[in-house]
């Protein structure tokens, strides 16, 4: 038997057969009756507003009227689940209320031994509900062992890129500048999040993160130093989590260091772009990340080569890259600094500022790889507890 509690409300136009039901549910430490009554619209009003875990309609006298809330119940709310219960037990009956869309059919009077199994049922399909609620967006970390590759251009211009809602995170906890980067200024940084761990809910998120735009939010470093000596690797592993649940992509912009809150970073991430300039010390860092990957068991395919700052002058051919790291090289942006600094010194992304020049192309072709399979978290915003619903009478419905 699984503890999960599940919220329940009832309907019987009898008051017997509602007595009945009480008592049987009473000796369920699991459930919470939360209300009852014989009057049906005002009841599927109740279902709808406050979304219990189940919803047991008796039959009753009125049965065809009670297969019609069930139709009604399970178009509206499908996250909660329908009992039927009545007293007389024909197939007929029994079958009508599940083609109508019950999950379950309840004997009355109800035999204890049959109520556990339908309860244990519910649970489970509440927990499959939560579990799909919290499905976990995509994080890739944008990373490089060695400082001015160009992580901060790339994963602002990746993130800007992906074709769903994406939030940015700046782990550069001492030299954070990605509000350049977006043109923003910001007022809460990640430092804010980290300090709410345990508490983090939808709506806390909405408050610390910066809007770019529609799909793109952002969150700061922090911009004083002060608070970044608070910050543990466990508490950046749970903001991060949180984020995944409520985007569909997360980009990091990390340090260039394999400290531990960067590690964590990584292990969470489904993607890392190791980003690398063709020059030798750029080269060898790559190399040297690759094999610390390796070490610490990631999945070669966890890790994408993007060169950054191409030119045909450069000596080394990118052929013999692929061939020193062992890896094929997903996308090549090519040197352009005036392009590259003017984008950043407005303040506005070059994939959409300049989307047709070969850097944002490139770029493109690196959001496409990575969110292959994605598909956009339908209702993905912060959404309200319904506890927030209980506390107010039923007409007021406004903020
Ligand atoms: N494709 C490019 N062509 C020319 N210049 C580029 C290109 N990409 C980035 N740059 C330049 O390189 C510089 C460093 O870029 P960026 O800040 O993104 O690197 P970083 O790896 O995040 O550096 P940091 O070590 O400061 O975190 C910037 O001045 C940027 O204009
Ligand atoms: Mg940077």
């Amino acid at each position: 038997m699984t503890t999960q509690s599940l919220s329940i409300v009832v309907l019987s136009t009898d008051l017997d057969n509602f007595n009945e039901i009480r008592a049987a549910l009473s000796t369920d430490s699991r459930v919470k009756l939360l209300s009852g009554g014989n009057d049906v619209e005002q009841l599927r009003e109740e279902v709808v507003r406050i979304k219990p875990s189940a919803a047991i309609i008796s039959l009753g006298a009125n049965a065809d009227q009670a297969i019609k809330l069930i139709e009604r119940l399970s178009t509206e709310c499908p996250k909660t689940a329908v009992i039927s219960a009545a007293q007389e037990t024909s197939a007929d009956l029994i079958l009508q209320s599940l083609r109508a869309g019950a999950r379950e059919f309840l004997r009355l009077p109800i035999d204890a031994g049959e109520l556990g199994p339908v309860l244990d049922r519910i649970s489970e399909f509440c927990a499959g509900q939560i579990q799909a609620a919290k499905k976990t967006g995509r994080m890739a970390a944008v990373f490089s062992c060695k400082g001015g590759c160009g992580t901060s251009f790339l994963a602002t211009n990746l993130a800007a890129s992906l074709p769903a809602r994406t939030v940015l995170v700046d782990l550069n906890f001492e030299a954070g500048d990605l509000p350049q980067f977006l043109g923003l200024r910001t007022k809460y940084s990640i430092a804010d999040m980290v300090a709410r761990h345990g508490n983090l809910d939808d709506r806390l998120i909405s408050v610390f993160v910066t809007p770019y735009s529609t799909n793109l939010d952002l969150i700061a470093a922090p911009k004083e130093v002060d608070p970044v000596d608070k910050i543990e690797p466990e508490h950046v592993f749970e903001v991060l989590q949180r984020l995944r649940e409520c985007y569909d992509f997360v980009v990091l912009d990390p340090p260039h260091t394999f400290d531990p809150i960067t590690l964590t970073a990584l292990d969470q991430s489904d993607h890392i772009v190791l980003v690398l300039t063709l020059d030798l010390p750029a080269i060898r860092s790559a190399q040297r990340a690759l094999q610390i990957f390796e070490r610490v068991g990631y999945p070669r395919a966890k890790v994408r080569l993007v060169v950054n700052r191409w030119s045909k002058q450069i000596d080394f051919g990118l052929e013999q890259v692929e061939k020193t790291l062992g890896e094929p090289v997903l996308a090549t942006l090519p040197s352009d600094y005036q392009t590259v600094v003017d984008s950043i010194n407005i303040g506005a992304p070059l994939v959409k500022s300049n989307s047709r020049s070969k850097i944002a192309r490139e770029i493109e072709r690196v959001a496409q790889a990575l969110s292959e399979g994605v598909s956009p978290k339908i209702g993905a915003k912060p959404k309200r507890p319904w506890s927030f619903f209980l506390k107010r009478p039923a007409a007021e419905k406004k903020e």
